[in-house]
């Protein structure tokens, strides 16, 4: 399976932030926003990723993460013209996809928990597209999951006034290699982009659709917004004191999943300098 990170858009509820830097390269605590979704897609097993970003800060991504072969992956990289749109990400990443399945994430998106990894692993390899479902206060911020009596999804509404449930679908996407050909059946919706919710539509109604609900031993952080990207932080900062370790940091996963040497990993700690996370990835090692 391949994964996409999907960095592009405006950022604009983050302005002034996003003037001088794409959102997902701004800190949440003490790591670069992009880390967490990155680490999400090599704990779910996924060794190729693309990284589609805006085209005046791909110079940026590149200078933080590189080819991922530090990592002991591959990371190479797109470009979204305009924010014209999540399932886009499946029209630019097409040749990229190739004949493969493919995890798309959003690259403003945190997940964390206990057993996340194997979560993650069972999603991949199924016929159709897989989606979590995760139960929050403020559904209509999100594409909204409807279920009936017996627990089976019967529709999703993009951003809804009146929600039918409170449970939405969180930026983590898994598809088999039919998305790329229904994503170029969409057409853009009224606010001009190709929605995601629709692709997760026409999954629907070819009875294709699994989803999964991300049940309350996982979090879930979206940080779009200035308070809810200062909550991020806090909460990973509060997680992080509880548990004692740095939590969605790929070195740690690269090296745990044997992809690299201690001594790369040691490598990797010193581009870190002195920093907090430096010392807490030679610290591993003893
Ligand atoms: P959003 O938060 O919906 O949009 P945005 O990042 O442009 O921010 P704002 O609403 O404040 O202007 O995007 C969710 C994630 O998806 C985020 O990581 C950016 C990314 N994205 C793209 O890469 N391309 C797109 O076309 C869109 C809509 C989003």
């Amino acid at each position: 399976m391949k994964g996409i990170i999907l960095a592009g858009g405006s950022g604009t509820r983050l302005a002034p932030l996003t003037l001088p830097t794409s959102k997902q390269l701004l800190p949440v605590y003490d790591k670069p926003m992009i880390y967490y979704p990155l680490s999400t897609l090599m704990l779910a097993g996924i060794r190729e990723v693309l990284v589609i970003t805006t085209p005046h800060e791909q110079e940026q991504f590149k200078r933080l993460l590189s080819d991922g072969s530090q990592w002991g992956i591959s990371i190479s990289y797109a470009i979204q013209e305009k924010p014209e749109g999540l399932a886009q990400a499946l029209l630019i990443g097409e040749s990229f996809i190739g004949t493969d399945s493919v995890a798309l994430i959003l690259g403003d998106n945190i997940f964390y928990g206990i057993g996340m990894g194997t979560a993650l692993k069972s999603m991949s390899g199924r016929e159709g597209a897989t989606v979590f479902a995760y139960e929050v206060t403020n559904p209509q911020e999100y594409g909204v999951i409807e279920f009936d009596t017996a627990g089976k999804a019967i529709s999703i509404e993009e951003k809804p006034k009146s929600p039918r449930s409170n449970f939405v679908i969180p930026g983590l996407y898994f598809y088999d290699n039919q998305a790329v050909e229904l994503a170029k059946s969409l057409t853009p919706s009224a606010r001009g982009e190709l929605e995601i919710t629709d692709l997760h539509n026409l999954y629907l109604s070819n009875s294709q659709l699994n989803v999964e609900v991300l049940d309350s031993t996982k979090t879930w952080l979206d940080t779009g917004t200035i308070d809810s990207l200062h909550l991020a932080a806090e909460g990973v900062r509060k997680i992080e004191k509880e548990i004692g370790r740095k939590i969605n940091v790929p070195e740690e996963v690269s090296w745990r999943l044997g992809l690299i040497s201690n001594d790369q990993l040691l490598q990797e700690a010193d581009k870190y300098g002195k920093s907090g996370y430096g010392d807490y990835l030679r610290a591993l090692i003893s």
